[in-house]
């Protein structure tokens, strides 16, 4: 086998077999397959697309480019959620303590913030002394007794992904419907899950801008996790507007301890037990989402999950007596009667990486402090002089309040409000 000869064959739109697949992700590993080479792959790939078979055998070879977390054949079901990224995103911190109490066990292998996009790391982190690397005892014995871990990727895991998105960055190969799913699902069957949950997000703060797309992407992923051995079923979720009010990451952690005790945004509460549900009735433990969600539900006001949160950040040598300190406060206010028709998100990610909230290249250092909280969402009618959006930062407020004065467009007719879960993806890739 030759790589040109193989990228020629997926130039020209012909399907690619398993062992060659296989050939050039191992190659590219060892060094053998050029950079240049899998780059020209990559392109070829974004063009020609690749069939469900492909996407697995991509998906597989990737995941046997390193290790998987090791599984107790007698132990508890191992479950996940992984969200395609958004602003405001909180539902793991909440998602994963909730389901330990359910007889399951939660593997969370998470990431950082880059752009737009917040990382539950780096929320975690926003904890003192909250640890997201663990040794591998450590990690066991934590999933034995709590049932969750919340870690970064080790070197180990999936490192041909690691190769591989790097390259893409770099050579505009990032938008590709297979090369995503693959990347996504290798980390994920690293895990040794016996069932995932995605919570694939669309709209203007999502990396898929509309509706079909979104849907492409969360049935390559369910097919290919079927494919693969991964059970796998798909929400489709609003991302026109941050999930909840609070962005930024000590915010976020402050927000989900809300959510922990019974209050903060609806819709926060709402997804994370939808989710949740999904990868119940996945594994068996429940036959329909309305008992799971009975179950759930029961977690939450008995305090059984907020304990479980505190144990898991204790074990991870978190300090946290509760909400996290923030930056100093300043209010940008409604300038007139009307209707919420829009919410900048991409200005008010910008102006929280700019804050030093988040990051613009991946060795960037965040400042756990910063953030907004936003108190409207679409739809709903304001009056002027309302505080919409209080902003969290450690100087310059006035700068920041010009910044974002205008990031609620307020219209004079009503507005619809968004639904906030669109679609569901069923495990045999059926789109409801
Ligand atoms: N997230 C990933 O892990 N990989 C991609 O390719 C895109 C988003």
């Amino acid at each position: 086998m030759l790589p040109a000869n193989l990228i020629a064959k997926k130039r020209d739109g012909l399907s690619l077999s398993d062992d060659e697949i296989r050939f050039m992700i191992n190659g590219f590993v060892a060094g053998e397959v050029a950079d240049y080479q899998m780059s020209a792959l990559a392109m070829a790939i974004v063009w020609r697309g690749m069939t469900p078979e492909e996407v697995a055998s991509l998906t597989v070879a990737m995941l046997e480019s390193g290790e998987k977390l090791p599984r107790d054949p007698d132990g508890l079901p191992r479950v996940d959620k992984h969200s395609t990224g958004g602003l405001g995103d909180k539902v793991s911190l909440v998602l994963a303590p909730l389901l330990a109490c359910h007889d399951v066990v939660v593997p969370m292998i998470s990431g950082r913030g880059l752009g737009l996009s917040g990382g539950t790391l780096d929320k975690l982190e926003s904890i003192p002394g909250f640890r997201v690397q663990l040794e591998t005892s450590e990690r066991e014995k934590q999933l034995r007794e709590i049932g969750l871990v919340m870690i970064g990727a080790s070197e180990k895991i999936a490192p041909a992904d690691r190769k591989l998105y790097a390259l893409r960055d770099v050579t505009a190969t990032v938008e590709s419907v297979a090369l995503i799913t693959a990347s996504i699902l290798s980390k994920k069957l690293a895990a040794s899950l016996d069932a995932l949950v995605m919570d694939v997000k669309v709209g203007s703060a999502a990396f898929m801008k509309n509706q079909p797309d979104a849907v492409r992407l969360a049935t390559s992923i369910v097919n290919t996790g079927r494919l693969s051995g991964l059970p796998t079923r798909a929400l489709i979720t609003d991302m026109d507007q941050p999930l909840g009010s609070a962005v930024g990451n000590a915010i976020e952690v402050n927000e989900a301890l809300e959510i922990l005790e019974q209050s903060g945004p609806a819709e926060v509460r709402e997804l994370t037990l939808a989710l949740s549900a999904e990868l119940l009735c996945l594994v068996g433990k429940y036959d329909s989402i309305s008992s799971a969600r009975v179950s759930l539900e029961r977690s939450l006001a008995n305090g059984a999950a907020r304990e479980r949160f505190e144990r898991m950040v204790s074990a991870q040598g978190g300090r946290l007596s509760g909400p996290l300190p923030l930056a100093s406060g300043a209010v940008v206010h409604a300038k007139r009667d009307g209707y919420v028709a829009e919410i900048d998100c991409e200005t008010i990610g910008r102006c929280i990486v700019e804050m030093g909230g988040g990051r613009r290249r991946v060795t960037d250092a965040v400042d756990p402090s910063v953030g907004v909280n936003l108190f409207v969402r679409i739809g709903d009618s304001i009056r002027k002089g309302q505080p919409l959006v209080t902003i969290r930062s450690r100087s310059q407020h006035e700068h920041w309040l010009a910044e974002l004065a205008n990031v609620i467009r307020i219209v004079e007719s009503p507005v619809a409000g968004r639904a906030l879960i669109v679609n569901r993806v069923t495990e045999e890739g059926k789109v409801i």
